[in-house]
């Protein structure tokens, strides 16, 4: 059975994509990727020898039929994705479709874009009683989500937010969380992170909206809203010495 490899690219440094991924595409012989979303100088891992087919102005109906035409052949094919390719990458219709003519998938993680903003900004998203949990979602716009999964309640939780695709509707994307943040809520701003261009900040959520607008932001650009990103001493348990666990008796 044929295998196509769906590997993800990570954020835009290319040293930041995995190990893994990088074996798996310094042997590709064919590479589809997001030429959109991802740095030419990650798809020139590939030999010099590999077919580079840009996906970013194609339909799933003429990707598919390349992809498995491609791994009839027995070819090596790689798909790359951006960041992390469980997130927003339209992978589940290309499996089923390569599924549907007997092409069997592997996935291989990358690093998302989330997580690449909280490094960029040397910050934990997750800070003991603070906050412990992170949403990664999107404002709804053209594509929209599930009601149930609407903005204004992923906001009312008060957990570290994560917002992708989100910069054309920053606006009212402010308005809505300004009803369950205080307005003085952290929010960083991260555009092309961990690409050469990389411009990121951190403004409090009342000027979300105006700072996105006056710098362009319409792509590439993520929210990471939380109350983690104020300075804060908060200690874990796991590292206090009052704190037994499996590894460490009480000191
Ligand atoms: C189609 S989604 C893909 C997300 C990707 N799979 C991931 O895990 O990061 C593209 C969106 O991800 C975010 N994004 C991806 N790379 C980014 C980067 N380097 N800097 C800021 N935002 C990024 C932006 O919100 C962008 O509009």
């Amino acid at each position: 059975m044929s295998l196509i490899s769906i590997v993800g690219a990570g954020p835009g440094a290319p040293d930041l994509i995995t190990l893994r991924g990088e074996k798996i595409l310094k042997n590709a012989e064919v590479l589809f990727w997001t030429d959109s979303l991802i740095s030419p100088k990650i798809a020139a891992i590939a030999p010099k020898s590999c077919e580079l087919i840009r996906t970013s102005s194609l339909t799933l109906e003429e990707i598919l039929p390349l992809m498995i035409n491609r791994a009839n052949q027995g070819k090596r094919v790689v798909r790359l994705h951006d960041g992390d390719p469980c997130l927003y990458g339209a992978i589940t219709e290309q499996i089923c479709g390569l599924a549907d003519a007997g092409i069997e998938v592997e996935v291989v993680p990358g690093v998302s874009a989330y997580q690449a903003t909280s490094a960029a900004l040397k910050t934990e998203l997750t800070i003991p009683n603070l906050v412990q949990t992170i949403i990664l979602s999107r404002t709804g716009g053209r594509t929209g989500v599930p009601e149930n999964e609407n903005l204004e309640k992923l906001a009312s939780i008060g957990a570290s937010l994560c917002l992708y695709l989100s910069a054309r509707h920053v606006q009212e994307v402010q308005t809505t969380l300004l009803k369950h943040y205080p307005a003085d809520t952290p929010v960083a701003i991260g555009y092309r992170v961990s690409w050469p261009d990389e411009w990121l900040t951190v403004v409090p959520l009342k000027k979300m909206a105006s700072t996105s607008l006056k710098h362009e932001l319409i792509r590439t650009t993520l929210y990471l809203v939380s109350p983690a990103l104020q300075p804060n001493k908060n200690r874990s348990k796991l590292y206090t010495p009052s704190h037994d666990h499996l590894f460490r008796s009480k000191k």
